[in-house]
């Protein structure tokens, strides 16, 4: 391996962190070297290589945990290929635990940790982490949408933390957001569609279809989670909302975010069991939802679930768009965020595109990974070898 590469510690080998490795791995193949991959934790286990000497785990072993992990199998289970050297832990988090407590002692080995976890349990150990001295990439959300004083110790080190796949996947909106903010251009209000799955439902309703029915659709078609309430809730696209708000300085909590769920509490994963709702929650809730569509037909609207960040302020719900708008022209799963400025005005800044899928948010954390390589303090060059008696410059005399 090369000295100087930065080492990659993966958390969470799932859709994202799997399509990580993978864009890693191809790399490593085409001899285009970025950074090494030197552990991948998931949420029992951990594979680990050498700490600070420099191992790496190769391409096929990498490889090998892709196909291992997308056949259901744990960690334990990958099998050492080629000169592939690693060892097995048990336990994934003692395994990061120990990996952070190492960033200090080995600073300038430039470790760089991916957050490819939906866990609320990695913010207190990346903030060790950072603190330490390590990058910090996320594709979570979670880290820094919890207590603002978190986000900041997170997130003050900004040299050495990215985030850009945790709004708008693969799409530089975040990054778009700080230029626009550090530049001093005054953002007044920021726009977006940032759900996939509801940009999905939206258009289906707008062509007519009951509600009920597009949500179904989007079911089988693997746009929602698996529970389509985990999406219908809005709270993912809050968490999107706060982290633009965020951005700007704005001191909120998720709890500031009003959201507007499209189904009432009584139906909820606590109320209400998941077949329950598919089979006869859904069809209750046909007719409202089919009344605000007519309603923002009639005044020559388009009905959107949209966030809106504005005077200090998060909203995410349905509200009704100009229909010559970006967001009122928007169809299907693209994500789109209007912004608009004192640069940007009247007509804003827009910004759209695929905004989720694994390959996708993958690019936008290897992307952010890359950024931070070149960030990182470079490792010293070696001492060199104190002088003997004998020697002039390097020349023995
Ligand atoms: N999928 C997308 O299109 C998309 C787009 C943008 C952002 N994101 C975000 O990216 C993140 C990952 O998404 P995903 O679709 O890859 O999720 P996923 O398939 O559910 O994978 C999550 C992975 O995290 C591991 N994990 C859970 N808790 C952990 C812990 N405490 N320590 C270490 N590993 C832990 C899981 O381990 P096991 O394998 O042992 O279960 C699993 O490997 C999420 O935060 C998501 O919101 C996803």
């Amino acid at each position: 391996m090369e000295a100087g590469r930065s080492k990659l510690i993966v958390v969470g080998c799932g859709g994202v962190g799997l399509a990580l490795l993978e864009q890693i791995a191809l790399l490593e193949k085409q001899d285009k070297h970025s950074v090494a991959v030197v552990a991948v934790i998931d949420s029992k286990h951990a594979l680990c290589s050498g700490i600070p000497e420099g191992r790496q785990l190769t391409a096929d072993t990498l490889y090998e945990i892709i196909s291992c992990k997308r056949q259901g199998k744990d960690l334990g289970s990958v099998k050492r290929v080629d000169r592939g050297e690693f060892n097995f832990h048990e336990n994934g988090a003692e395994m990061l635990k120990t990996l952070v407590n190492s960033c200090e002692e080995f600073r300038h080995s430039r470790l760089i940790f991916a957050d490819c976890t939906a866990s609320d349990s990695t913010a207190a150990v990346l903030l060790e982490a950072v603190q330490n001295g390590a990058g910090i990439a996320l594709a979570n959300k979670k880290p820094i949408t919890g207590p603002y004083d978190v986000y900041t110790a997170l997130t003050q080190q900004g040299k050495s933390f990215r985030a850009e796949s945790t709004c708008g996947a693969g799409m530089p909106l975040i990054a778009t957001v700080t230029r626009l903010v550090r530049s001093g251009d005054k953002i007044s209000k920021m726009a977006g569609a940032l759900s996939g799955t509801l940009g999905y439902v939206m258009s289906g309703l707008e062509d007519g279809k009951a509600f009920s029915q597009v949500v179904r659709e989007a079911k089988a078609a693997g746009y929602t989670e698996p529970d389509p309430r985990d999406d219908l809730s809005g709270t993912d696209v809050a968490r999107k909302a706060l982290i633009l708000a965020r951005l700007q300085g704005w001191r909120l909590e998720l709890a500031d975010v009003t959201v507007e769920s499209l189904f009432p509490t009584e139906m909820g994963p606590d109320s209400m069991p998941l077949n329950n709702f598919m089979n006869e929650g859904l069809l209750a809730l046909d007719a409202p939802i089919a009344k605000r569509v007519e309603e923002a037909a009639a005044s020559d609207g388009a009905l959107r679930y949209a966030a809106t960040v504005q005077d200090g302020k998060c909203t995410v719900g349905l509200v009704v768009v100009p229909k010559q708008s970006a967001l009122g022209q928007l169809r299907g799963t693209d994500n789109l965020l209007e912004v608009c400025s004192g640069c940007y005005n009247p007509n804003p800044l827009v910004l759209q595109g695929r905004g989720a899928g694994t390959e996708t948010t993958a690019s936008g954390i290897l992307a952010d990974i890359l950024e931070l390589d070149d960030c990182l303090p470079p490792v010293p060059e070696p001492e060199p070898e104190p002088a003997c008696d004998n020697c002039f410059y390097g020349f023995v005399l």
